[in-house]
Protein backbone atom coordinates (compact mmCIF):
# COMPACT_ATOMS: atom_id res chain seq x y z
CA UNK A 1 0.00 0.00 0.00
CA UNK A 2 1.50 3.29 -1.11
CA UNK A 3 -0.05 6.80 0.42
CA UNK A 4 0.41 10.01 -1.40
CA UNK A 5 1.53 12.15 1.01
CA UNK A 6 4.56 13.98 -0.49
CA UNK A 7 6.15 14.61 -4.08
CA UNK A 8 9.28 13.38 -3.01
CA UNK A 9 8.10 9.94 -2.07
CA UNK A 10 8.23 9.20 -5.68
CA UNK A 11 10.37 9.50 -8.01
CA UNK A 12 10.28 12.31 -11.31
CA UNK A 13 9.24 9.25 -13.75
CA UNK A 14 6.43 7.95 -11.51
CA UNK A 15 5.26 11.35 -11.27
CA UNK A 16 5.83 11.98 -14.62
CA UNK A 17 3.94 8.75 -15.78
CA UNK A 18 0.96 10.38 -13.00
CA UNK A 19 0.57 13.45 -15.54
CA UNK A 20 0.71 11.21 -18.73
CA UNK A 21 -2.47 9.64 -17.61
CA UNK A 22 -4.19 12.37 -16.02
CA UNK A 23 -3.36 13.85 -19.58
CA UNK A 24 -5.30 10.38 -21.07
CA UNK A 25 -7.96 10.91 -18.42
CA UNK A 26 -8.72 14.10 -20.08
CA UNK A 27 -8.51 12.85 -23.83
CA UNK A 28 -11.22 10.22 -22.95
CA UNK A 29 -9.43 7.27 -21.53
CA UNK A 30 -11.08 5.25 -19.48
CA UNK A 31 -11.02 3.59 -16.23
CA UNK A 32 -12.35 0.84 -13.76
CA UNK A 33 -10.39 1.35 -10.93
CA UNK A 34 -12.60 3.80 -9.89
CA UNK A 35 -16.15 1.83 -9.94
CA UNK A 36 -17.55 1.09 -6.82
CA UNK A 37 -14.77 2.19 -4.43
CA UNK A 38 -15.41 4.90 -1.69
CA UNK A 39 -12.92 8.08 -0.90
CA UNK A 40 -13.57 9.51 2.54
CA UNK A 41 -12.08 13.21 2.97
CA UNK A 42 -11.55 15.01 6.02
CA UNK A 43 -10.90 18.96 5.80
CA UNK A 44 -9.48 20.38 9.02
CA UNK A 45 -9.61 23.86 6.61
CA UNK A 46 -11.26 24.96 4.08
CA UNK A 47 -11.61 23.78 0.21
CA UNK A 48 -13.42 24.55 -2.98
CA UNK A 49 -11.33 23.18 -5.71
CA UNK A 50 -9.23 20.32 -4.09
CA UNK A 51 -12.91 18.91 -2.51
CA UNK A 52 -14.93 18.98 -5.96
CA UNK A 53 -12.48 18.10 -7.72
CA UNK A 54 -11.56 14.63 -5.71
CA UNK A 55 -15.64 14.20 -5.22
CA UNK A 56 -15.97 14.89 -9.47
CA UNK A 57 -13.02 12.73 -10.23
CA UNK A 58 -14.30 9.73 -8.42
CA UNK A 59 -17.73 9.80 -8.97
CA UNK A 60 -17.19 10.14 -12.39
CA UNK A 61 -15.49 6.31 -12.81
CA UNK A 62 -18.51 5.15 -11.13
CA UNK A 63 -16.94 5.50 -7.32
CA UNK A 64 -18.30 7.69 -4.45
CA UNK A 65 -17.27 10.25 -1.74
CA UNK A 66 -18.00 11.58 1.44
CA UNK A 67 -16.12 14.81 2.46
CA UNK A 68 -16.48 15.67 6.14
CA UNK A 69 -15.41 18.79 8.23
CA UNK A 70 -14.90 18.52 12.03
CA UNK A 71 -16.40 20.62 13.96
CA UNK A 72 -19.41 21.55 11.68
CA UNK A 73 -20.52 18.46 10.34
CA UNK A 74 -18.47 15.98 11.89
CA UNK A 75 -16.93 16.00 15.79
CA UNK A 76 -14.14 18.46 16.29
CA UNK A 77 -10.93 16.75 15.59
CA UNK A 78 -7.63 16.29 18.28
CA UNK A 79 -4.70 15.53 16.43
CA UNK A 80 -2.00 15.71 19.51
CA UNK A 81 -0.80 12.56 20.00
CA UNK A 82 -1.00 11.47 23.83
CA UNK A 83 -3.07 14.47 24.94
CA UNK A 84 -5.54 13.88 27.63
CA UNK A 85 -8.95 15.34 25.83
CA UNK A 86 -10.48 17.73 28.22
CA UNK A 87 -11.42 20.68 25.90
CA UNK A 88 -13.36 20.76 22.63
CA UNK A 89 -12.03 18.41 20.79
CA UNK A 90 -14.10 14.98 21.04
CA UNK A 91 -12.32 12.87 18.18
CA UNK A 92 -9.06 12.01 18.21
CA UNK A 93 -7.67 11.83 14.29
CA UNK A 94 -5.87 8.47 15.25
CA UNK A 95 -9.28 6.89 15.75
CA UNK A 96 -11.02 8.89 12.91
CA UNK A 97 -8.43 7.07 10.69
CA UNK A 98 -9.00 3.57 11.95
CA UNK A 99 -12.60 3.61 11.56
CA UNK A 100 -13.10 5.60 8.33
CA UNK A 101 -10.69 3.01 6.66
CA UNK A 102 -13.52 -0.03 7.36
CA UNK A 103 -15.60 2.28 5.79
CA UNK A 104 -13.67 4.06 2.87
CA UNK A 105 -11.14 2.01 -0.28
CA UNK A 106 -8.98 5.71 -0.09
CA UNK A 107 -8.66 8.43 2.40
CA UNK A 108 -7.48 12.27 2.14
CA UNK A 109 -6.93 14.88 4.85
CA UNK A 110 -6.29 18.50 4.45
CA UNK A 111 -4.46 19.85 7.18
CA UNK A 112 -2.55 23.25 6.83
CA UNK A 113 0.23 24.47 8.73
CA UNK A 114 -0.78 26.06 12.14
CA UNK A 115 1.45 28.69 11.61
CA UNK A 116 2.48 29.10 15.24
CA UNK A 117 5.97 27.49 14.96
CA UNK A 118 7.41 26.31 11.90
CA UNK A 119 9.41 23.24 13.80
CA UNK A 120 5.87 21.52 14.09
CA UNK A 121 4.60 22.71 11.14
CA UNK A 122 7.39 20.99 9.39
CA UNK A 123 6.87 17.63 11.38
CA UNK A 124 3.77 17.58 9.60
CA UNK A 125 1.99 15.31 12.66
CA UNK A 126 -1.71 15.59 11.71
CA UNK A 127 -0.78 14.17 8.43
CA UNK A 128 1.65 11.52 9.84
CA UNK A 129 -0.94 10.32 12.38
CA UNK A 130 -3.84 10.28 9.91
CA UNK A 131 -1.66 7.65 7.46
CA UNK A 132 0.21 5.87 10.76
CA UNK A 133 -3.15 5.02 11.35
CA UNK A 134 -5.10 4.47 8.15
CA UNK A 135 -5.84 0.89 6.97
CA UNK A 136 -5.87 2.63 3.42
CA UNK A 137 -4.15 4.23 1.12
CA UNK A 138 -3.85 8.20 2.57
CA UNK A 139 -3.75 11.27 0.27
CA UNK A 140 -2.53 14.69 0.98
CA UNK A 141 -5.41 17.24 0.26
CA UNK A 142 -2.56 20.08 1.29
CA UNK A 143 -0.50 19.79 4.69
CA UNK A 144 1.80 21.89 6.21
CA UNK A 145 4.47 21.63 3.98
CA UNK A 146 3.16 20.48 0.58
CA UNK A 147 0.27 20.32 -1.81
CA UNK A 148 1.41 16.95 -4.15
CA UNK A 149 -2.26 16.80 -5.72
CA UNK A 150 -1.99 20.61 -7.04
CA UNK A 151 1.87 19.74 -8.27
CA UNK A 152 0.43 16.62 -10.64
CA UNK A 153 -2.41 19.52 -12.24
CA UNK A 154 0.30 22.21 -12.63
CA UNK A 155 2.33 19.84 -14.14
CA UNK A 156 -0.35 18.77 -16.22
CA UNK A 157 -0.86 22.50 -17.32
CA UNK A 158 2.68 22.91 -17.83
CA UNK A 159 2.71 20.03 -20.43
CA UNK A 160 -0.12 21.62 -21.87
CA UNK A 161 1.25 24.97 -22.71
CA UNK A 162 4.58 24.77 -22.93
CA UNK A 163 6.96 22.14 -25.18
CA UNK A 164 11.21 21.48 -24.49
CA UNK A 165 10.70 22.21 -20.87
CA UNK A 166 14.36 21.46 -20.32
CA UNK A 167 15.13 24.50 -21.94
CA UNK A 168 12.07 26.52 -20.01
CA UNK A 169 12.28 29.09 -17.20
CA UNK A 170 10.02 28.32 -14.20
CA UNK A 171 10.14 31.15 -12.31
CA UNK A 172 8.04 30.78 -8.49
CA UNK A 173 7.53 34.77 -7.30
CA UNK A 174 6.81 35.77 -4.34
CA UNK A 175 3.59 38.19 -4.05
CA UNK A 176 2.36 39.76 -1.60
CA UNK A 177 -1.40 39.25 1.29
CA UNK A 178 -2.84 40.27 3.79
CA UNK A 179 -2.76 37.55 5.98
CA UNK A 180 0.61 35.07 7.00
CA UNK A 181 0.53 31.72 4.80
CA UNK A 182 2.10 28.53 4.63
CA UNK A 183 4.78 27.27 1.77
CA UNK A 184 3.16 24.33 0.93
CA UNK A 185 2.12 25.48 -2.55
CA UNK A 186 5.20 26.99 -3.11
CA UNK A 187 6.71 23.66 -1.90
CA UNK A 188 4.92 21.81 -4.54
CA UNK A 189 5.41 24.31 -7.22
CA UNK A 190 9.42 24.04 -6.99
CA UNK A 191 9.45 20.16 -6.60
CA UNK A 192 7.04 19.73 -9.99
CA UNK A 193 8.84 22.13 -12.14
CA UNK A 194 11.90 20.40 -11.30
CA UNK A 195 10.61 17.15 -12.06
CA UNK A 196 9.71 18.53 -15.31
CA UNK A 197 13.44 19.39 -15.90
CA UNK A 198 12.78 22.86 -16.13
CA UNK A 199 15.43 25.48 -14.75
CA UNK A 200 14.07 27.23 -11.50
CA UNK A 201 14.30 30.46 -10.18
CA UNK A 202 12.96 31.88 -7.09
CA UNK A 203 12.49 35.18 -6.01
CA UNK A 204 11.28 36.84 -2.87
CA UNK A 205 11.93 39.99 -0.99
CA UNK A 206 14.49 39.77 1.85
CA UNK A 207 13.56 38.02 4.99
CA UNK A 208 11.19 35.59 2.85
CA UNK A 209 13.29 32.78 2.20
CA UNK A 210 11.83 29.20 2.24
CA UNK A 211 13.23 26.85 4.65
CA UNK A 212 16.03 24.82 3.14
CA UNK A 213 13.89 21.46 3.23
CA UNK A 214 11.64 23.23 0.78
CA UNK A 215 15.02 24.16 -1.32
CA UNK A 216 16.67 20.69 -1.28
CA UNK A 217 17.13 18.60 -3.87
CA UNK A 218 15.56 21.15 -6.57
CA UNK A 219 18.85 21.00 -8.81
CA UNK A 220 20.53 24.39 -10.73
CA UNK A 221 18.06 26.72 -8.47
CA UNK A 222 18.46 29.93 -8.44
CA UNK A 223 17.46 32.09 -6.02
CA UNK A 224 17.24 36.61 -6.26
CA UNK A 225 15.63 39.56 -4.70
CA UNK A 226 15.63 41.12 -7.87
CA UNK A 227 11.91 40.36 -9.22
CA UNK A 228 12.15 42.08 -12.60
CA UNK A 229 15.73 40.50 -13.77
CA UNK A 230 14.12 37.20 -12.45
CA UNK A 231 10.46 37.34 -14.51
CA UNK A 232 11.98 39.09 -17.58
CA UNK A 233 13.51 35.86 -18.71
CA UNK A 234 10.54 33.61 -17.53
CA UNK A 235 8.79 31.22 -19.51
CA UNK A 236 5.81 30.54 -16.91
CA UNK A 237 5.49 32.60 -13.73
CA UNK A 238 4.16 31.07 -10.64
CA UNK A 239 2.77 33.40 -8.18
CA UNK A 240 2.32 32.71 -4.38
CA UNK A 241 2.57 34.38 -0.91
CA UNK A 242 4.78 32.92 2.12
CA UNK A 243 5.32 34.37 5.25
CA UNK A 244 8.66 33.95 7.44
CA UNK A 245 7.70 32.02 10.80
CA UNK A 246 9.23 35.14 12.59
CA UNK A 247 6.25 37.10 11.69
CA UNK A 248 3.64 33.98 11.84
CA UNK A 249 2.78 35.63 15.78
CA UNK A 250 3.22 39.55 14.95
CA UNK A 251 -0.07 40.74 13.19
CA UNK A 252 1.71 44.33 13.25
CA UNK A 253 4.90 43.52 11.81
CA UNK A 254 3.29 41.29 9.36
CA UNK A 255 0.94 43.70 8.37
CA UNK A 256 4.23 46.30 7.87
CA UNK A 257 5.95 44.21 5.78
CA UNK A 258 3.22 43.34 3.70
CA UNK A 259 2.49 47.49 3.45
CA UNK A 260 6.72 47.67 2.53
CA UNK A 261 6.44 45.04 -0.20
CA UNK A 262 2.93 46.05 -2.09
CA UNK A 263 4.67 46.57 -5.20
CA UNK A 264 5.75 42.89 -5.60
CA UNK A 265 1.99 42.43 -7.10
CA UNK A 266 2.10 41.45 -10.22
CA UNK A 267 0.72 44.03 -12.98
CA UNK A 268 1.47 43.21 -16.67
CA UNK A 269 4.32 45.75 -16.30
CA UNK A 270 5.50 42.44 -14.40
CA UNK A 271 5.70 40.05 -17.32
CA UNK A 272 6.62 39.30 -20.91
CA UNK A 273 4.39 39.38 -23.28
CA UNK A 274 4.93 35.79 -23.51
CA UNK A 275 5.14 34.24 -20.15
CA UNK A 276 2.81 31.92 -18.86
CA UNK A 277 1.00 32.85 -15.23
CA UNK A 278 0.03 30.21 -13.00
CA UNK A 279 -1.51 30.74 -9.49
CA UNK A 280 -3.56 27.88 -7.30
CA UNK A 281 -6.29 29.62 -6.36
CA UNK A 282 -7.92 31.02 -4.52
CA UNK A 283 -6.22 34.66 -5.09
CA UNK A 284 -6.62 38.08 -3.17
CA UNK A 285 -7.37 40.17 -6.88
CA UNK A 286 -5.18 42.90 -6.85
CA UNK A 287 -3.84 42.45 -3.84
CA UNK A 288 -1.55 39.38 -4.76
CA UNK A 289 -2.15 40.07 -8.72
CA UNK A 290 -3.69 42.35 -10.41
CA UNK A 291 -7.34 41.31 -12.48
CA UNK A 292 -5.29 42.12 -16.04
CA UNK A 293 -2.77 39.15 -15.23
CA UNK A 294 -5.25 36.73 -13.93
CA UNK A 295 -8.19 37.81 -16.52
CA UNK A 296 -5.45 38.03 -19.78
CA UNK A 297 -4.81 35.75 -22.37
CA UNK A 298 -1.59 34.40 -20.72
CA UNK A 299 -3.48 33.26 -17.13
CA UNK A 300 -3.54 29.59 -16.86
CA UNK A 301 -5.21 29.52 -13.57
CA UNK A 302 -8.51 28.31 -14.64
CA UNK A 303 -7.22 24.99 -16.80
CA UNK A 304 -5.11 24.90 -13.48
CA UNK A 305 -7.80 24.25 -11.47
CA UNK A 306 -9.62 22.16 -13.99
CA UNK A 307 -6.56 20.05 -14.47
CA UNK A 308 -7.25 19.29 -10.42
CA UNK A 309 -10.14 16.66 -11.69
CA UNK A 310 -7.98 14.99 -14.27
CA UNK A 311 -4.88 14.54 -11.80
CA UNK A 312 -7.10 13.23 -8.73
CA UNK A 313 -8.24 10.29 -10.86
CA UNK A 314 -4.97 9.58 -11.56
CA UNK A 315 -4.02 9.66 -8.24
CA UNK A 316 -6.88 7.85 -6.98
CA UNK A 317 -6.64 4.93 -10.09
CA UNK A 318 -2.29 4.94 -8.90
CA UNK A 319 -3.01 4.28 -5.79
CA UNK A 320 -6.02 2.00 -5.30
CA UNK A 321 -4.46 -0.48 -8.52
N1 LIG B 1 -5.80 25.22 -4.88
C1 LIG B 1 -6.54 24.66 -3.91
O1 LIG B 1 -6.13 23.69 -3.25
O2 LIG B 1 -7.79 25.18 -3.79
P1 LIG B 1 -8.75 24.88 -2.57
O3 LIG B 1 -8.06 25.38 -1.33
O4 LIG B 1 -10.03 25.62 -2.87
O5 LIG B 1 -8.96 23.39 -2.48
Amino acid sequence: MRHFLSLRDYTPAEIQQLVKRAHSLKQGADTDVLRGKTLGMIFLNPSLRTRVSFEQAIKKYGGSAIALSPGKDTWSMETEDGTVMNSDKVEHIKDAARVLSRYCDVLGLRSFAALKDVTEDLAEKPLRQFARYATVPVVSLESATEHPCQAVADMLTITEHCADLQKKQFVLSWAPHVKALPFAVPASALIAASYLGMQVTVTHPEGYELPSSVLEGIPNLTVTADQKSALKKADVVYAKSWSPPALYNDPAKLQASFEKNRGWMFDNSALSAEARFMHCLPVRRNVEVCDAVLDGKNSLIIDQAENRLWAQAAILEFILK
